[in-house]
């Protein structure tokens, strides 16, 4: 493991009892997911070395550590924006260090200005896919090989069978979830109405300022990742309103039931490793953990895709132990 992460991972290990299988990052306002989770370890990101530490409002900067329907979870509440000032190798930090603890798969969220004309503030939208408009990429730099490829295919990188899973509970437990791709920018300042334009002609949906760095880190370790955005506003020019992030966070107030319903449903189908497309049985915790961990290191095979994943985990997982890079 690089140097840089193993004081941190060496951390948390010794003090999350059991390893994560899922990890979730929550956007601005949505942190009272984070109250769902069962015997709870929260840490505070001041107290984790390395970790860079978050100064917005509405982001508690906690790792929260537990289970979630019998779930072994890691909750990052609260993240590091790269508006904040924070280098992109910091922004995506705490994505890497879920991926190091051996999430199989990561949970994304975040508020974002709705786009598409026919969404209203409070819908919630799962990703299809995203829009990188950040002018820079957090894979920027020497490649980490221990991390994944040089050039990493980012042709599923929110992953179509979590998707269908995703629509599948959203379903089951009567959350409605419209679907679009997700564009992301540097912010701090909302955008123009010129821009939003623009975006709505690029084929976006929603805009926000975080997310898509941390998707292309956790797509390069080979993490699945699936994302659901909270659509606090209408992005700028589509109401005659200017914006303001109270609003943001008085709309996250307003949807936290349904959010945390949809996600506490979707971390238990993801932990049981069930999917319409994806016929996994997870044989156990530890072995599946063994496998998410092995995962994060492992160089995703070109052309592999979801179904033949299980497998591949497993085997890695099976060669996990003698690796120097996951001694624990
Ligand atoms: N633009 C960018 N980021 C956002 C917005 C928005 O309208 N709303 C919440 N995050």
């Amino acid at each position: 493991m690089d140097a840089r992460f193993a004081e941190t991972v060496e951390f948390l290990r010794a003090r999350i009892p059991v390893p994560p299988v899922v990890g979730v990052i929550l956007g601005s306002g949505l942190g009272d997911f984070a109250a769902a989770v069962e015997d709870r370890l929260e840490i505070p990101y001041a107290q984790i070395p390395g970790f860079p530490a978050s100064a917005v409002v509405g982001h508690a900067g906690t790792l929260v550590a537990g289970t979630l329907a019998g779930v072994p979870i890691v909750v990052l509440s609260g993240r590091i924006h790269f508006y904040e000032g924070h280098p992109m190798p910091s922004v995506v930090t705490p994505a890497r260090v879920l991926g190091l603890l051996g999430c199989r798969d990561v949970v994304v969220t975040n508020a974002a200005g709705g786009i598409d004309q026919s969404f209203s503030a409070g819908d919630l939208m799962l990703i299809s896919d995203h829009i990188n408009l950040f002018g820079t990429n957090p894979l920027i730099g020497p490649n980490d090989e221990t991390f994944g490829a040089r050039f990493p295919d980012m042709s599923d990188a929110y992953r179509s069978d979590l998707r269908t899973l995703a629509k599948a509970v959203a379903r089951r437990v009567k959350v409605p979830l419209k679907e679009g791709v997700y564009v992301g920018v540097t912010g701090p300042s909302y955008e123009t109405p010129a821009e939003i334009r623009a975006f709505r002609a690029l084929g976006a949906h929603a805009v926000g300022m975080s997310t898509v760095p941390e998707v292309i880190a956790l797509g390069h370790m080979g993490v699945g990742v699936v994302g659901v955005s909270c659509i606090t506003n209408m992005a700028a020019g589509v109401l005659k309103q200017p914006l303001h992030h109270e609003e943001v966070l008085e709309t996250t107030r307003r949807v936290k039931d349904r959010f945390v319903r949809l996600l506490t449903a979707l971390v238990a189908a993801m932990g049981e490793g069930r999917s319409p497309d994806r016929l996994v049985v997870v044989p156990s915790r530890k072995a599946s953990a063994g496998a998410g961990r092995a995962k994060a290191g492992a160089k995703p095979k070109p052309g592999s895709k979801a179904k033949a994943r299980p497998k591949a985990a497993a085997r890695r997982g099976a060669t996990a132990k003698s690796s120097p890079r996951r001694k624990r």
